[in-house]
């Protein structure tokens, strides 16, 4: 059987990606799945990670997110792919590297490490970024004051931002960027058009 398409929707907080995910999921007869959360034990880690009451060093952050990744890709990522069925999911490994690494500091190649043990060979075969400015994204109104990770002040999220940015412009054959500013149709058909052009 002819293994399902793994495709990756990834931005900062407010860019769209899961309205995204879960149309073309709709689209394609995929599955949607989203980090962190996406299982039973992952919406226990979510649960701490979001709740602020807990002060957390970015590495505990880092390895609870792990901890829901590699559980996540081997109870849902891998087994839906191994039937054929294509997995859409609202963030992945870069969602760390980006928040974690550009955002908090963690060592790069420490978080590269931890995520080849976290989720071995698993791969992404293409990684959308939907690129907003993070004015852009606050206009929204996407970004809560409730949540541990959305609260933080003002160039957090511009170092996360250039992460991502930074992470695609080097392997451009993993990453496309998407230009994240339009209405949910018009993004839709700039995605589904790099869809058409890579599979
Ligand atoms: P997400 O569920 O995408 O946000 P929302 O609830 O608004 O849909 O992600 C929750 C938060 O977790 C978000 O601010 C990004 C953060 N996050 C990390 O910091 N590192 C990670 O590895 C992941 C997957 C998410």
């Amino acid at each position: 059987m002819t293994r399902g398409r793994f495709i990756v929707f990834e931005g900062i907080d407010g860019c769209g990606k899961s309205t995204q995910a879960r149309r073309f999921a709709e689209e394609r007869g995929g599955r949607f799945a989203f980090e962190p959360g996406d299982t039973e034990l992952g919406a226990q880690l979510r649960a701490w990670l979001l709740d602020a009451h807990f002060a957390m060093t970015p590495r505990v952050e880092s390895l609870l997110m792990l901890a829901d990744r590699s559980h996540h890709v081997s109870t849902v990522i891998e087994p839906t792919l191994d039937q054929g069925v294509d997995v859409l999911a609202d963030r992945f490994f870069a969602s760390t590297l980006a928040y974690q690494g550009y955002g908090r500091g963690v060592p790069l190649d420490d978080l590269r490490a931890a995520t080849d043990l976290a989720i071995g060979e698993c791969r992404p075969d293409l990684i959308v970024l939907l690129d907003v400015d993070v004015s852009v994204a606050r206009a929204r109104g996407a970004l809560r004051d409730d949540d541990r990770f959305e609260s933080v002040p003002g160039d957090f999220l511009e170092r996360v931002r250039a992460g991502y940015l930074e992470m695609a412009r080097t392997d451009p054959h993993q990453w496309e960027v998407i230009d994240g500013v339009g209405s949910e149709e018009e993004i839709a058909e700039r995605i589904r058009a790099v869809l058409r052009a890579r599979f």
